[in-house]
């Protein structure tokens, strides 16, 4: 039908834009549903293969290393296929990882289905954000940035529930045999869910006018758009790929090399600050303080539940306090937790309610900080031309520091003790305050033009944070 009525527009125009925060949303709930999921299963697995903590930090690890894998081609995939066509297939992806790691009767089978899956996220953690960008209205791009950790914590929250469920619905030799297959396996249904969805979405029309074809992008943007706007849209397109000659060597431009060390610094803290000890390795932790499977399970629930909450609250205060105020308040407050939880472990004092309080506000730390504002400061702290790379190499660096950091744990904590650990992550959350508090610009209201000639009024100041960088 044809629109010729301004409201009618506008109708179709929110309609749309829902329809895309909702694959996005898929995509995101996908990425913390199989990064979590493991959490639940790796207990089970451990007696059913006989692991060493070698391999259950590979059992944990191995999906990253797909992650990293994905990450690293979805640039130069989706330039080259499209968008569209890469999200599904991350999509078939996420679906036979989640079968093969249901089946398998040997570790390497599983290992395998994990890598897999892990290229399906990788894909999506970096592709999603960037379709969203691509596709929204700008008065919505900020939001559906942060968005998109919402559905990270919402994914993580749900496979904490799922993972409860099938375990109490089974004694523990059943779990050993079967409850960690179904926990994989249901992962299946979003990615079907996500595949049959992404069918309804249209490509990116900026990819489309890149491609040089103009007049398939001219619809899409009238929908998103109406008439005026859609077609001068496509002029500013135009006129910005001209403008797109960036080449990773910009980078390492004196005013650039700023905005690169706080993309990548920001993503390897996010990680080096142990929240994933937690996210994958949860229930474990719990039971090394004295709470049975069952009892780990429902404290886990806790801390998906306080992370989604918070998370809310960070979106909230993302645009009213600024990012850099919530990553402040937020590491400090991390910093404060991890130095008790080591204190409790030392002394011993774990029987009581003191480390799942401490993690539960160390969670809410983070989701109010580190987890949506790293996303956030990724995605806009790159000029136009390289965004797009640029972008990418931070996310790669995020996934390999998350690597390190699931695969070291469970030989750091049997080797160096939950303690040394803890107290790890707390120095690296010390860390994360300071290169806030001196190397972090706050980016809150202002416009991605703004931010770009920030970098190079520092490229001209002299006398600005560059000596600093420098020096580091
Ligand atoms: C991080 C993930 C983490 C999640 C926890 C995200 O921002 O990138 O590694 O598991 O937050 O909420």
């Amino acid at each position: 039908m044809e629109m010729t009525m301004n409201n009618k527009r506008e109708q179709v125009s929110m309609k749309f834009v829902t329809l895309v925060s909702m694959v996005s949303a898929l995509g995101g709930l996908l990425f913390g549903f199989d990064t979590a999921v493991v959490s639940g299963a790796i207990g089970f697995m451990e007696q059913r293969f006989d692991l060493n903590k070698i391999e259950v930090g590979w059992a944990v690890s191995s999906l990253i290393i797909g992650c990293i894998i994905g990450a690293a081609m979805s640039g130069l995939l989706s330039d080259k296929f499209g968008r569209k066509r890469v999200l599904i297939t991350a999509a078939i992806l996420f679906i036979i990882s989640s079968i093969g790691s249901a089946i398998p009767e040997t570790f390497s089978g599983f290992i395998i289905a994990r890598i897999i899956g892990g290229i399906g996220i990788g894909i999506t953690s970096t592709l999603c954000p960037l379709y969203n960008a691509e596709i929204a209205p700008a008065k919505y791009r900020g939001r559906l940035v942060a968005l998109n950790q919402l559905a990270i914590v919402t994914g993580i929250f749900l496979t904490y529930f799922v993972n409860l469920w099938i375990s109490g619905s089974g004694d523990e030799a059943w779990g050993i045999a079967s409850a960690w297959r179904y926990m994989f396996g249901v992962g299946a249904i979003p990615g079907v869910l996500f595949l049959a969805l992404l069918f309804f979405v249209p490509e990116s029309p900026r990819w489309l006018i890149k491609q040089g074809r103009p007049a398939d992008a001219l619809p899409i943007l009238l929908r998103i758009h109406g008439e005026e706007l859609a077609k001068k849209e496509v002029v500013d397109i135009k006129q910005s790929f001209e403008q797109e000659s960036g080449s990773i060597r910009q980078l390492f431009s004196p005013g650039l090399r700023i905005a690169l060390i706080v993309g990548v610094g920001l993503a390897v803290l996010q990680q080096i600050t142990g929240i994933n000890a937690v996210m994958y390795y949860a229930p474990e932790i719990f039971k090394a303080t004295g709470a049975g499977t069952n009892a780990s399970l429902v404290q886990t629930i806790l801390v998906g539940f306080i992370n989604f909450l918070f998370t809310i609250v960070a979106l909230w205060l993302i645009d009213k306090v600024g990012r850099k105020a919530l990553l402040l308040v937020g590491s400090a407050s991390m910093a404060i937790c991890l130095l008790v939880i080591g204190v409790a472990f030392q002394t011993g004092n774990t029987a009581g309610p003191l480390v799942l309080i401490f993690i539960l506000i160390y969670v809410a730390s983070f989701a109010i900080s580190l987890g949506p504002v790293v996303w956030v400061i990724m995605s806009e702290i790159f000029p136009n031309r390289i965004r797009g790379k640029a972008t990418a190499i931070a996310a790669m660096t995020l996934w390999a520091a998350d690597y390190v950091v699931s695969q070291s744990f469970p030989p750091l904590l049997s080797s160096a003790g939950p303690a040394t650990t803890f107290w790890l992550y707390g120095s690296m959350a010390l860390l994360t305050f300071f290169f806030t508090w001196r190397i972090v610009p706050e980016t809150k209201g202002k416009s991605l033009e703004e931010i770009e000639s920030l970098w190079s009024s520092k490229e001209e100041n002299t006398t600005s944070a560059v000596p600093k960088l420098d020096a580091l």
